[in-house]
């Protein structure tokens, strides 16, 4: 599976997460400074979207039992989630965003 496009840059507001679907995968965007991240939107405890988090420090918080997740590499930092979230391969290009569904980084 190759890049799609999942959005504008202009689309996202700087650590405010945005729910996209990219060939019927749900993730969470987050830019973070420079950078552009892609997680799937689904937290590893229990089925919460992670777009519904906030942002800190480049990780995102699950909102119902506060487990937070390394934006890099998908691991969480503390309890009660013990299983990475896939992350994503992302890529820019001009304003748009792409994503590879099928690309997962880190250690997933
Ligand atoms: S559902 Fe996300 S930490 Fe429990």
């Amino acid at each position: 599976m190759a890049f799609q496009r999942a959005c504008a840059l202009a689309d996202l507001t700087p650590d405010r997460p945005l729910r996209v679907e990219v060939e019927g995968v749900d993730v969470a965007v987050v830019r973070h400074g420079e950078e552009v991240f892609a997680i799937e939107d689904e937290c590893s405890h229990a089925a919460v979207a992670l777009s519904e988090g906030d942002v800190e420090d480049c990780t995102i918080e699950c909102w119902l039992h506060g487990s937070r997740f390394d934006l890099r590499t998908g691991k969480p930092t503390g309890l009660p989630a013990t299983e990475p979230v896939p992350v994503l391969a992302v890529r820019l290009d001009g304003d748009d965003v792409l994503i590879d569904p099928d690309t997962t980084l880190g250690d997933n």
